[in-house]
């Protein structure tokens, strides 16, 4: 341990037992100490810092200033059709923001090209099970994570909330795109228009009363801490259930994977010294930052709702029942109860034996006589489900918020 982290340990140490005595610490604010060692990560080191108290300074900066001078509607303009990764800048930009964003956009020098393809060739082979866990289990745990929940309610995609929630999980899809990091692809220029969003919701929400009230003493929101959290909820979920579901998975599609992911978080600024160097360092990070910070909140329970409103419209042939058992297999009951989903207590057994039947034959594990017909019942809806909500190629359209969401 460095000595700043052993510092801010017994700084932060103190402030907890004084907490503690007063009986004011709730599950949604009881974060654990930051502990995590930067040797752990794909930089290798760095100083330790607390990432709850970091953010993305510069960017931060110029976006305040864009929004300041009004000049949100004009960059939303020039950036529309910026889309593609290979795409020059459109003219016309504000000057500190241009320059910035031409930074932003270049690839880290660890990016391995030859993994980014080994995580195409994974997602295409596994595309249902990750097209499941991302659009139903990412998008369901996001909505037991506090201050995201809350983030999102009180900003302005808050108010389309169905649309909001469409967005992010399509782009843990986007991320396994044949091409996402390749020049005619799309995630670079998602990943910098996404950090440009979450730098205006870094001015903005400050500015709201619902947040304020809500945001249990964090001042500005989307820490680098923040951004970890909801990464956690997205690739160190679906490796653990891909694992839990005994999906066989070779070393190499697992470090394409865990590689795809490292590339995102660094491209969404998040900093080298926080991101995962291995799935080890990403599993132990998930059980400090993730694992202690689910919970309910009011905010989060309109997301479930609007997230399970939009399952049931892709009508897949997935009844209410069928959703809510399969929902709280994927995320299991303790955030099942955390975020209301109903108890299916005879389908859930069932679901729960049939779902791994279904994995191993279709990996070729076992013949088909072992398959009860239930299992396929679900695997047929499930796939109509990955195919609708998850279409391909459907474009993210990004637009920089210049206001909270009105109330
Ligand atoms: C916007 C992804 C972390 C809160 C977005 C958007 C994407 C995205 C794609 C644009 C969609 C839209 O405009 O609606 C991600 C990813 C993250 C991450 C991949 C981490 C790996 C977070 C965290 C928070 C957060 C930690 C809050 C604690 C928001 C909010 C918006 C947003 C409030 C703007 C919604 C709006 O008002 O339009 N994020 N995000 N995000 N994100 Fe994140």
């Amino acid at each position: 341990m460095t000595d700043v982290n052993r510092r801010r340990l017994l700084i932060a140490g103190g402030a907890l037992g004084a907490f503690g005595a007063l009986g004011m610490a709730s599950p949604a604010r009881a974060r654990s100490l930051w502990t995590w060692s930067p040797s752990d990560s794909v930089a290798g080191r760095g100083a330790g810092v607390d990432p709850d108290w970091v953010w993305d300074d510069e960017v931060d900066a110029i976006v305040a200033e864009v929004i300041e001078r009004g000049q949100v509607p004009r960059v939303n303009d020039l950036l529309r059709n910026w889309v593609r990764n290979d795409q020059p800048l459109p003219d016309g930009l504000p000057a500190e923001l241009r320059d910035w964003m031409e930074e932003a956009r270049k690839l880290p020098s660890w990016a391995d090209t030859e993994k980014l393809q080994d995580a195409v060739d994974f997602t295409r082979r596994k595309g249902l099970y990750t097209g499941v866990l991302y659009g139903l289990g990412s998008g369901l745990l996001s909505t037991a994570i506090p201050r995201e929940a809350r983030a999102v309610y009180y900003s302005k995609g808050g108010a389309d909330m169905k649309d909001r929630v469409a967005k992010t999980a399509q782009l843990g899809y986007d991320v396994g795109d044949v091409y996402a990091y390749r020049p005619q692809g799309g995630m670079i220029a998602t990943s910098v228009r996404t950090r440009l969003v979450h730098a205006a919701v870094r001015h903005l929400l400050p500015q709201s009363p619902g947040w304020s009230r809500t945001s249990g003493g964090q001042t500005v929101p989307i820490s680098q801490a923040d951004m970890m959290v909801t990464w956690h909820s997205l690739p160190t979920y679906v490796m653990g259930k891909l694992r839990d579901w005994r999906v066989p998975i070779t070393e190499t599609e697992s470090e394409g994977f865990l590689h795809v992911w490292q590339v995102s978080a660094h491209m969404l600024g998040i900093r080298d010294e926080y991101i995962p160097a291995t799935w080890a360092a990403a599993n132990a990070q998930s059980r400090q930052v993730l694992d202690p910070i689910v919970d309910h909140t009011p905010e989060g329970a309109a997301l479930t709702d609007a997230l399970l409103g939009i399952i049931a419209e892709v009508d897949a042939g997935l009844t209410e029942p069928l959703i809510n058992a399969f929902s709280r297999y994927i995320v299991g009951d303790r955030v099942g109860d955390l975020i209301g989903l109903d108890r299916e207590p005879i389908l859930q057994p069932v679901v729960g034996a049939a779902w791994p039947l279904v994995v191993a034959f279709r990996e070729g594990l076992i013949p088909l006589p072992g398959v009860p017909s239930i299992a396929w019942t679900l695997e047929e809806a499930l796939r109509k489900f990955v195919l609708l909500f998850m279409s391909e190629g459907r474009p993210i359209h990004l637009e920089i918020p210049d206001a909270n969401r009105p109330f």
